[in-house]
């Protein structure tokens, strides 16, 4: 199938360090990616890349086989902590940076989506964490993206409220037909909502290794308790013993 989104990294560093090298991902349409590595093997700067926050690199990101640079309307980008101006209200903070004057009818209807009616004069400060980061996945739809990017959008959470957040990242995945490329820790997350887990490596170069996910989704929890998978991920991660 054509990719909706390619990356190819030739290379990435931060002065004389390489984070970054032959590091190619295909993201086809409706496709949802994990990307599973250890701190400091280069997710984020990735992630920034393919967001068009980070143009100092060698290589190309292409939408629809066309190569872009900068931002992109149809790239939303989600991160580990909401980002919300505290001095602007929900609505404001979902169309702030939009090129277009506000929708109020779009926002209202993914207030909705996100289970937050009723909270759009709502400031930042009255939002629990779990709110507020449901007020961030509203703001990155706000422009009708086709690839959502979520840099650990989960981490900062409880455990219930994580699981919410990922019910609602599959729903909002399947209803608007997105193309997710998700970072997380989190192998069980990644079993929960990737049709393919990509694991990357400390050493730069091509990912490690990659996971097809075949059940079909929206998925039961408890069927991933038992997948395969996961020990093949583990052994991957080396990670066996230390668990
Ligand atoms: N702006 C920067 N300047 C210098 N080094 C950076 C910068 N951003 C990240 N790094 C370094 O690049 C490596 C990869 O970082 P990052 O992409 O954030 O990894 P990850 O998200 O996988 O934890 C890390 O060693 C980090 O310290
Ligand atoms: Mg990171």
């Amino acid at each position: 199938m054509t990719a909706l989104l390619e990356l190819g990294v030739d290379e990435k560093r931060y002065g004389t360090r390489t984070v970054l090298r032959g590091f190619h991902l295909r993201l086809a349409p409706g496709e949802v990616v994990s990307l599973i590595g250890a701190s400091g093997c280069g997710k984020s700067s990735l992630l920034s890349i393919a967001a068009g926050l980070d143009g100092q690199y060698r290589g190309s990101v292409r939408l629809r086989g066309g190569a872009i640079r900068g931002t992109h309307a149809e790239i939303g980008l989600i991160f580990q902590e909401p980002r919300l101006f505290p001095w602007l209200t929900v609505e404001q903070n979902i169309v702030f940076g939009a090129p277009d004057a506000p929708d109020a009818g779009r926002v209202s209807a993914l207030l909705e989506e996100v289970g937050l009616s009723g909270f759009g004069k709502s400031l930042p400060k009255q939002l629990s964490g779990g709110q507020a980061q449901r007020v961030a996945i509203a703001r990155g739809l706000y422009t009708r993206p086709r690839v959502l990017l979520l840099d650990e959008p989960f981490s900062a959470v409880d455990a219930f409220t994580r699981m919410r957040l990922q019910d609602l990242l599959a729903r909002v995945a399947e209803q608007h037909r997105l193309s997710v490329l998700l970072v997380t820790h989190d192998i069980d997350e990644a079993l929960y909502l990737s049709d393919r887990i990509v694991l990357m490596d400390g050493v730069p170069g091509p990912a490690r290794a990659e996971f097809e996910v075949d059940h079909t989704r929206p998925r039961e929890r408890a069927v991933l308790a038992t997948s395969t998978l996961k020990p093949a991920i583990l052994e991957s991660l080396h990670a066996v013993h230390a668990i």
